[in-house]
C-alpha cells in the first residue's frame, strides 16, 4: 500500500522538473494525479507515463495565473476523481534581472505565475479539501524566499511572499484540518536552472558546476525535492503545518 492510496492530488507545473518528478512519485504512492501545466506537449506525456505505470492521472491545460483555468482544473479533477486532498502549488518562472532591467510586464508576470497562482488554485481547491475532511497544501518557495540573491528582484520578492503566504494559510485553514507547508529548494537540475544560465549568458556546464558548490557537493535532482513534497503530502507529517523546509544540500547552512 502506498502512503497516498485513495487520495487525489493536483500538481501545478507538472510537465517538467520538480513538478513532473513529484507527480510521478505521488502517483506511485497511490494518489490519483492531475498534471496541471501550460505545456500541452509535455504535460499529457507525464499523465500518460503515470497511467502506463498503472496509476491514475489526467492532464489539465492550466495557466495558473488565470482564474478561469485554475477553476476549471479543480473542477476537472473533481469530475475525474471525486475530490481533492492534496494541492502542490509548484509552477513558477524566473527573470534574472535587477530593478533597473526588469520591465513592469516581467514583474507582473512573475508575481502572477509565482504568487497569484497560489491564491487562485487554493481558492478553488480548498472548498473540496474541506469536503474531504482536510488535506495538505504544499507551496514551492525557494532558498531565495529566505535570503536575497543577485539579479532576481521579482523572483526573490515572489518567493519571499510564498514563504509567508504559507504561514498565513496554515493559520487560517488549520481548524479545517488543512496543513499548509512550503519547500524551499536549492539549485535543482531542471529546465528552469538551464534557462537561468541562458539569461545570464553562461554555459550550462559552468552554471551548473557553480551551483553544485555546497556542503553536499552537488546540485539537487527533481527527485530529491519530490521526496520532501511526499513527506508533506502524507500523514507522516500529520502535525506539521506552517513549516518551511529547506532542501538544498546544505547551501543555506552557513
Ligand atoms: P521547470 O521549468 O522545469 O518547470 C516549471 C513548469 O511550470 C514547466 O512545466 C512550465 O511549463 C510550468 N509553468 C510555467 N508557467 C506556467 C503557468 N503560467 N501555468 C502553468 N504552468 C506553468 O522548473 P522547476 O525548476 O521544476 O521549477 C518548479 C518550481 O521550483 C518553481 O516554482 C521554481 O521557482 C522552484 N524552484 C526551482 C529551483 C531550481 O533550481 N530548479 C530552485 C528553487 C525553487
Amino acid at each position: 500500500m502506498g502512503s497516498l492510496e485513495g487520495k487525489t492530488a493536483i500538481v501545478s507545473g507538472a510537465a517538467s522538473g520538480i513538478g513532473r518528478a513529484t507527480a510521478l512519485l505521488l502517483a506511485r504512492e497511490g494518489a490519483a494525479v492531475t498534471v496541471a501545466d501550460i505545456d500541452e506537449a509535455a504535460g499529457p506525456k507525464v499523465a500518460g507515463q503515470i497511467t502506463d505505470e498503472g496509476g491514475q492521472a489526467i492532464f489539465a491545460r492550466c495557466d495558473v495565473s488565470q482564474s478561469a483555468d485554475c477553476k476549471r482544473t479543480v473542477e476537472e479533477t473533481v469530475a475525474a476523481f471525486g475530490g481533492v486532498d492534496i494541492l502542490f502549488n509548484n509552477a513558477g518562472i524566473i527573470r534574472r534581472a535587477d530593478v533597473l532591467d526588469t520591465t513592469e510586464e516581467e514583474w507582473d508576470q512573475v508575481m502572477a505565475v509565482n504568487i497569484k497562482s497560489i491564491f487562485l488554485m487554493s481558492k478553488y481547491a480548498i472548498p473540496y479539501i474541506i469536503d474531504a475532511g482536510g488535506g495538505s497544501i504544499i507551496n514551492t518557495g525557494s532558498g531565495w524566499g529566505l535570503v536575497g540573491g543577485g539579479d532576481a528582484i521579482s523572483y526573490c520578492a515572489s518567493k519571499g511572499a510564498v514563504v509567508n503566504m504559507t504561514r498565513a494559510m496554515a493559520i487560517d485553514h488549520g481548524p479545517q484540518n488543512i496543513r499548509v507547508n512550503c519547500i524551499c529548494p536549492g539549485d535543482t537540475d531542471t529546465e528552469m536552472l538551464r534557462n537561468e544560465a541562458r539569461q545570464l549568458g553562461e554555459t550550462d556546464e559552468v552554471f551548473l558546476a557553480g551551483a553544485g558548490d555546497r556542503p553536499l557537493q552537488r546540485i539537487g535532482t527533481p527527485e530529491d525535492i519530490a521526496q520532501a513534497v511526499l513527506h508533506f503530502a502524507s500523514d507522516a507529517s500529520a502535525w506539521t503545518t506552517g513549516a518551511v523546509l529547506v532542501v538544498d544540500g546544505g547551501g543555506l547552512a552557513g
